[in-house]
């Protein structure tokens, strides 16, 4: 293979052919294929765009250079279990999946959340779950299986052999502005999901501030691809597009947002919190063919909190501990009265960032207290010298820029804003 011919023919609008998707790939994840090169070519991809035929070539290239993990012949009490899990394109205070995956588990399904860490303003599920005094994300794929059969309910963190490229390539990605790629991202995502080796999925595509496709279109064709991408490979896929304009529930931050979790899995919670997560969980479970039940009914009683509690004590972690809180806190009063009409989800998620709850490196420590709480949602009333927004954090000196990120977020108008029923905007 020569890698220069490659990035030359893409450079020109053409299109590359299986092996040269196949060859540069694996090139790139055994290291004959240049970080140099693989820039230029995924530079060369944002800008030129890939057929149907090159995302699935490149999708499948990616798998191929890792483990295909088989979940198939799990069982409980002598009965098959389907396996059923769902990703989001990230967004602020999207701690969804936190009582999404007992909430699901808890009708009889295996739900392998194989998750990452965050890096820039979007929180990491595992970084959240980790300020929860003894959890572990780090599950064997041996133990995997056992908790899948036991409890059905398992968060933790892929292995290095799940889709290597891809992981090599998203870090390349992330230091060459070349994440924003309709293509890139859906072979990124489906190529972990699809080596999971779940049986259906159920996508949150994000749109807005806080999203990486703030424009409806481009939300809709990312979630199109993958959804094809899925459907080639045999695993049920089905997405749903959701708001990330303003954040959600009423928190950024980890343990912050495990709090709200437990809220949302004790029946009460924020309502755009519990609104997604019973949308999301019909969509799981209408997946496998269980769209006989309304999940609403395990939150008010009680089994998804049951269910949480087996799957954090599977890992180590006491669900009983109280969680970590930040050493400080500074509270941003509304400068107007009126009623909320925007809160920033790009901004209150740098915010968090600079109180110290997400990291701008890989592998570096995060405070498991720090974050943002805000005290109204969109539409509601506020009045001049109330507490708007709390921010969280370990070291005082983290406050000021905090509230330079947060100086244009909010909006307060005079009139009450038409407010959106609903987070979901199309399927
Ligand atoms: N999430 C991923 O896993 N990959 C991308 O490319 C973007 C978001």
């Amino acid at each position: 293979l020569d890698p220069v011919s490659v990035i030359g023919r893409k450079r020109d609008g053409g299109e590359l052919s299986t092996p040269q998707i196949d060859a540069v790939v694996a090139g790139f994840t055994a290291g004959t294929v240049a970080p140099e090169q693989m820039s230029a070519l995924a530079m060369a991809i944002l800008w030129r765009g890939m057929t149907r035929r090159e995302i699935a070539d490149w999708t499948a290239a990616m798998i191929a250079s890792g483990t295909r993990m088989d979940l198939s012949g799990l069982c409980r009490d002598g009965r098959a279990l389907a396996t059923v899990d769902k990703h989001s394109t990230g967004g602020v205070g999207d701690k969804i999946t936190l009582p999404l995956t007992p909430l699901i588990a808890s009708y009889g399904l295996a739900v392998p959340q194989l998750s990452g860490r965050g890096l820039g303003h979007t929180g990491g599920t595992l970084d959240k779950l980790e300020a929860i005094p003894g959890w572990s994300a780090e599950v064997s794929p041996d133990a995997l299986r056992e908790q899948l059969e036991r409890v059905g309910a398992v968060i933790c963190a892929a292995s290095a052999d799940l889709a290597p490229a891809d992981r090599k390539l998203y870090a390349l990605r992330d230091v060459t502005g070349t994440v924003a790629s309709i293509p890139m991202i859906a072979a990124s995502i489906m190529s972990k999901k699809i080596a999971e080796g779940t049986g259906a999925l159920v996508l949150d595509v994000k749109v807005g501030s806080g999203a990486f496709m703030t424009e409806y279109d481009d939300a809709h064709e990312l979630a199109a691809t993958m959804t094809e991408l899925g459907a080639d490979a045999g695993v049920a896929t089905s997405a749903l597009l959701t708001d990330m304009s303003s954040p959600l529930g009423r928190s950024a931050g980890n343990a912050l947002e495990v709090t709200e979790a437990l809220e949302v899995l004790a029946g009460g919670g924020p309502a755009d919190v519990v609104e997604l997560t019973l949308a999301l969980a019909r969509a799981m479970l209408a997946a496998v063919g269980r769209d006989d039940v309304d999940p609403a009914e395990h939150l008010t009683g009680g089994q998804g909190m049951d269910t949480w509690r087996a799957m954090i004590a599977a890992q180590g972690g006491d669900p009983a501990a109280p969680l970590p809180q930040a050493a400080h806190r500074e509270v941003i009063v509304a400068r107007d009265s009126g009623y909320l009409s925007g809160l920033d989800a790009l901004a209150v998620g740098h915010a968090a960032w600079e109180l110290g709850a997400g990291r701008s490196v890989p592998g570096a420590a995060v405070s498991a207290g720090a974050g943002v709480t805000w005290h109204a949602g969109i539409g509601d009333a506020v009045q001049a010298g109330a507490p708007l927004l709390t921010l969280h954090a370990d070291d005082p000196a983290r406050f000021a820029a905090a509230r330079a990120r947060l100086a244009d977020a909010v909006t307060v108008s005079t009139n009450r804003p038409a407010v959106a029923a609903s987070r979901v905007l199309g399927r």
